[in-house]
C-alpha cells in the first residue's frame, strides 16, 4: 500500500493489531458518500477532469452496489474501509482511481466518515426515543387516575398515580433527546479537506463538500479537524445518561412485577419462563435494559481514556473509537426498543396499587395540610398533630381514615369530621393540583400536551 520504501510486508501480528476493516466496514456508505462529494468538488474546482470525475463516481456506485449486494471481498491486508474501497475502485476503473485521493488524507476521511456515522446513529436514536415518549405518554393518559404509592427511600410517601409516574420518564427522555440534539448540532461540521493535518495547497472548496454531505459548515481549524473526537464523547455521554434513565425505569418494572408488589403484569412477549420453576415469569428484558448501561458507560470511559493526554493531531490510538461506540449505540438502540415494547404491553393492577398507596399512612401530609387550611395552624405544628395521629392509628393497627372522630380529637380537640374528606388516596391525588403535581387532570393535560407535540 505504501509504495517504494517498504521492502517487506507487515508481520502477521502487525496486521492483526493494525487492521480495522472488521469493524470499520460499517462506514462504507459514509465513506463512499464522502468520496463522491470530494470528487465532485475536485472536478468543480478544475483539480480533476470531468471525465475522471464521471469514471470515479460510476466506479464508486459499483463498489457500493457490490458491498450492499454482498459480493464485495473485504481484504484485511488493505487495513481499513478507506483502502478497501479505493483499491476496488482501481480494479474497476483503473488509473483515474488514483486521482480520488488528491487533497485528502485518511485522517480527514475517517473523521468525516465517523461524524456522518455518528450523526446517522444520533438521528436513529432520536426517532426511537420519540417513539418511547409516545408509548409512555399514551399509557400515562390511560392511567392518569390509577392511584399508586409514590415512594421516597422506597418507603410509601404520598399517593400518586401511575400516569404521573410514567410522565416523569417522558420528561427525562425529553432531556435525553435534547442532549443528543445538542451534540448533533456541534458535530455537524465537515472535517473533509483538512487533509492529513495542515490543509492543502490545492484550491479546494470545503464549503461545497460540507454542503453536499449535509454538514452546516466546514470545521475551522485543520489540526482540530483531524484530532477531534469530542463528537464521539458527547454522544456517548448523552447515551450514557439516556441509558441511566432507561435502567431506572427497568429497575422499577422489575420491582413492580415482583410478586410481593404485583403492581404490573409484563406481557408474555416480554417475559421468560424458568427451566425448573414452572410458575416463573421473569422480566428478562427489563433486567437486560437495566444492565446495558454498563457497556454504554464502558464505551464512554474507553473513549475518554484513549483521548486523554493524546497529543495533536491524529494518532492511531483514535482507531479505537469505533468498536465501543458502535457497540454502545447498538445496545442503546436495542434497550430503547425493548423499553417501548414493555411499556406498551404493561398492564397496571389498579386495585393492588391503590391498596398499597393507602398503606404506610401516605395521607399524613394531607392531614397536616388540612390542619393548616381548615384550622389555621402553622405547618410545623400541624406536622406534629398528623404525626401523633399516625402514632395512634399505628397503635390501633388501623389506617388513618379508620380512626374515629373521637380518636382524632384525642390527638387535637380542634379537629372536625371534615378531616375525613381528605384522608382517602383518591382525594389526596385529586387535591395535588399545583403546576406539575399529581392530580389526574394535570396528568391528562400533560400527556395530551406531549402527545400533540410528538405528533
Ligand atoms: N483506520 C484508521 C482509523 O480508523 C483510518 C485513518 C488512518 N490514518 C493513518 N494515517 N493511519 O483511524
Amino acid at each position: 500500500m505504501w509504495g517504494g520504501r517498504y521492502a517487506s510486508g507487515p508481520a502477521a501480528v502487525m496486521e492483526d493489531i493494525n487492521v480495522s476493516i472488521d469493524f470499520d466496514k460499517r462506514l462504507y456508505r459514509q465513506d463512499i458518500a464522502g468520496s463522491k462529494a470530494h470528487v465532485a468538488m475536485l472536478a468543480e474546482q478544475g483539480i480533476v477532469s470531468r471525465d475522471d470525475e464521471a469514471a470515479i463516481t460510476k466506479g464508486l456506485d459499483q463498489v457500493l452496489a457490490e458491498i450492499e449486494g454482498g459480493s464485495f471481498a473485504f481484504k484485511r491486508s488493505l487495513e481499513d474501509i478507506h483502502m478497501n474501497v479505493e483499491a476496488r475502485l482501481a480494479e474497476i476503473i483503473g488509473a483515474p482511481a488514483g486521482r480520488l485521493h488528491t487533497a485528502r488524507s485518511r485522517n480527514d476521511q475517517v473523521a468525516t466518515d465517523f461524524r456522518l456515522w455518528v450523526r446517522d446513529a444520533a438521528d436513529g436514536l432520536d426517532a426511537q426515543l420519540k417513539d418511547l415518549q409516545k408509548a409512555l405518554a399514551e399509557k400515562a393518559l390511560a392511567e392518569a387516575a390509577t392511584v399508586m404509592p409514590g415512594f421516597t427511600h422506597l418507603q410509601v410517601a404520598q399517593p400518586t398515580t401511575f400516569g404521573h409516574h410514567l410522565m416523569a420518564y417522558v420528561e427525562m427522555v425529553g432531556r435525553d433527546r435534547g442532549r443528543i440534539a445538542d451534540a448533533r448540532r456541534r458535530l455537524n461540521e465537515s472535517p473533509l479537506g483538512a487533509a492529513a493535518l495542515c490543509g492543502t495547497s490545492f484550491p479546494i472548496d470545503r464549503h461545497m463538500t460540507a454542503k453536499a454531505l449535509g454538514f452546516d459548515r466546514p470545521t475551522a481549524n485543520s489540526l482540530d479537524s483531524v484530532a477531534d473526537r469530542d463528537f464521539v464523547m458527547e454522544v456517548l455521554a448523552a447515551a450514557t445518561i439516556t441509558a441511566v434513565h432507561l435502567s431506572r425505569l427497568a429497575e422499577e418494572i422489575v420491582i413492580w412485577c415482583s410478586s410481593p408488589f404485583s403492581f404490573v403484569k409484563l406481557s408474555d412477549a416480554f417475559s421468560t419462563g424458568s427451566s425448573i420453576m414452572p410458575q416463573k415469569r421473569n422480566p428478562d428484558a427489563a433486567e437486560l435494559v437495566r444492565a446495558k448501561v454498563g457497556r454504554i458507560l464502558g464505551a464512554f470511559n474507553a473513549i475518554v481514556v484513549v483521548l486523554k493526554g493524546l497529543p495533536l493531531t491524529y494518532q492511531k490510538d483514535m482507531q479505537e473509537d469505533k468498536e465501543p461506540t458502535m457497540d454502545a449505540l447498538a445496545s442503546l438502540s436495542l434497550a430503547i426498543a425493548a423499553t417501548a415494547g414493555m411499556v406498551r404491553d404493561l398492564e397496571a393492577n389498579a386495585p393492588v396499587m391503590k391498596k398499597a398507596a393507602g398503606q404506610g399512612y401516605s395521607t399524613a401530609t394531607d392531614l397536616a395540610d388540612w390542619c393548616v387550611r381548615s384550622l389555621g395552624i402553622p405547618f410545623r405544628e400541624s406536622h406534629h398533630i398528623a404525626a401523633r395521629a399516625v402514632g395512634l392509628a399505628s397503635e390501633k393497627g388501623l389506617p388513618l381514615h379508620k380512626l374515629t372522630l373521637a380518636d382524632m380529637q384525642t390527638v387535637d380537640k380542634r379537629i372536625t369530621a371534615d378531616v375525613f374528606s381528605v384522608l382517602s388516596v383518591a382525594k389526596s391525588v385529586a387535591s395535588r393540583v399545583s403546576y406539575g403535581g399529581t392530580a389526574p387532570k394535570n396528568v391528562r393535560a400533560q400527556a395530551k400536551r406531549w402527545l400533540k407535540k410528538l405528533g
